[in-house]
């Protein structure tokens, strides 16, 4: 007999009226064959003491599926299911939700994408530099948000808007990037993306559809790499010092190969936090020039710099428009608010906003406007201070339990800015059995695989200091600490 009680499940929360839940829960029953065509169903009575609902309620429900044609009564006999229906094996795990596991169709799946999905899990987490969320300005968003909605002559950002983004955000950030980054341009050269991500994307995709070389760097923010050689980019890496990419290596490779693009974090090296020096700066825009190529500066941490102010970036110093600048919101405030820039020639942003309209037809205006409301009031500023001078605190912790605790195993360098420490393994040991004794006291590390994704064997992991405040951080520390013990002594 099947157990109504067991396999119907009412959320009394919901928006959807009661009757109208049992009616979907029957029909997902009928449509999975947990309850088979001519079945009889238990008179409403029965059912609405098995189920714990009102006897209304069950009749109402039953009157739908009636007026529908999934169930007829006959007299005093009883209620059954149509004859009519086709029916339905159950189906493993989809059995009462409508899930399918395996497609009926055939697509490409392209396995390289693949990457463990880094969960945000209840458990203490060391991620990889990320802002600390919980000082996320989201009652000023809200205020900025529900004014502009809360105004009838605003209903028109509900509809249908620009896919180049909102025009007010557009015009806003046109001068604060000029204001806070140097930057000379105007809303024409302005694409709103849904973050850095996407500018990559864009980028990616306009720059290599008909294939060519992207240079990156021997270590290099891997989802940026997976962009590139997914739009149809062939990878060739140059080496990566203390002052960054080698600009000598881009130059070399140039001599011999046509290249279409190079990828940069020119504020701070992802994953080693470097900082592009002045004269590479200068060479690389020099050689973009020369040979043709355009360069993807990813500028993701611009605004965390703790001991001078930053170098501008290389889209400041281009004038021969070779420089696409991407950036995003998504580190100053969250990663969840999903609003970002990408900067270049009228031309490119056009075209992207047309390759953009393909995938998402635009953004959420609202919050595009409400951005604009906080950068004009100051208030994106405001918090951007208040941000980094809490960082800056945690970095100086995060640095001292390094020091105290990790020195006998690992070597780092105190990072400028940003919000991790590119941390390398000294001995003979490895990240991942580390990884597995933190998982087993009840703590995540990033993956060492999204470092090393071609084998160099530089043993080295980012730890992120700026989303764990001074108690977390020394208990992440002494977690780590015990996990490496345990290692070493193997
Ligand atoms: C170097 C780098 N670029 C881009 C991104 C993506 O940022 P967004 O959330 O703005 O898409 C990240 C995220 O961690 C990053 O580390």
């Amino acid at each position: 007999m099947i157990s109504f009680k067991n396999l119907i499940h009412i959320d009394r929360s919901a928006e959807t009226p009661i009757y109208l839940q049992l009616h979907n829960a029957i029909i997902n029953m009928i449509k999975s064959g947990v309850i088979k065509s001519g079945a009889k169903l238990p008179g409403t009575r029965s059912l609405s003491l098995q189920i714990g609902l009102h006897r209304k309620t069950v009749i109402a429900a039953y009157d739908e599926l009636m007026g529908q044609g999934w169930i007829s009564t006959i007299p005093a006999k009883g209620t059954f299911v149509s004859d009519k229906l086709p029916e339905v094996k159950p189906r493993g795990q989809g059995v009462g939700k409508g899930l399918k596991i395996e497609a009926g169709f055939s697509f490409e799946e392209r396995k390289y994408l693949h990457r463990p999905y880094a969960q945000l899990p209840s458990m203490l987490t060391i991620d990889e530099g990320i802002p600390d969320v919980r000082i996320a300005p989201i009652v000023e968003i809200l205020r900025h948000y529900r004014s502009i909605v809360s105004r009838s002559y605003n209903a028109k950002y509900l509809s249908y808007g620009s896919f180049f983004g909102d025009d007010s955000l557009r015009e806003v950030l046109a001068n604060y990037l000029q204001e806070t980054r140097g930057i000379t341009c105007s809303k024409e050269n302005i694409l709103i993306t849904r973050g850095s991500q996407m500018g990559m994307y864009l980028a990616s995709q306009l720059i290599h559809q008909k294939g060519g070389f992207s240079i990156v760097g021997e270590t290099n923010y891997i989802a940026a790499s997976l962009t590139l050689t997914d739009a149809g980019a062939s990878l060739l890496r140059v080496r990566v010092d203390e002052n960054g990419l080698n600009t000598n290596d881009i130059q070399a490779l140039c001599e011999k190969h046509k290249i279409k693009s190079v990828y940069v974090t020119s504020h701070h090296h992802h994953p080693t936090t470097v900082t592009l020096s002045p004269e590479r700066r200068l060479h690389l825009i020099e050689l973009a020039h020369q040979y043709g190529f355009a360069i993807l500066e990813d500028d993701y941490d611009y605004d965390f710099h703790y001991q001078r102010a930053p170098l501008l970036p290389l889209a400041s110093a281009d004038e021969g428009n070779h420089v696409i600048y991407i950036g995003a919101v998504c580190k100053i405030i969250a990663p969840a608010i999903r609003v970002g820039y990408m900067v270049g020639p009228t031309d490119f942003i056009a075209a992207a906003a047309h390759l953009r309209r393909t995938i998402d037809r635009q953004g959420d205006t609202i919050l595009e406007r409400a951005l604009a409301q906080m950068i004009e009031q100051g208030d994106l500023q405001r918090h951007s201070r208040k941000a980094l001078k809490l960082y800056h605190e945690r970095r100086v912790h995060f640095h001292q339990l390094l020091t105290d605790h990790l020195s006998e195993f690992i070597s780092f360098s105190v990072p400028e800015g940003g919000m991790a420490f590119w941390v390398t393994l000294k001995k003979d040991m490895n990240w991942e059995a580390i990884a597995k004794t933190c998982l087993e006291n009840q703590m995540v590390i990033p993956d060492w695989k999204n470092y090393d994704s071609h084998n160099s064997g530089h043993n080295g992991i980012r730890l992120g200091f700026a989303s764990l405040n001074f108690e977390e951080q020394t208990k992440a520390i002494l977690i780590l600490k015990s996990a490496m013990k345990k290692e070493s002594q193997n």
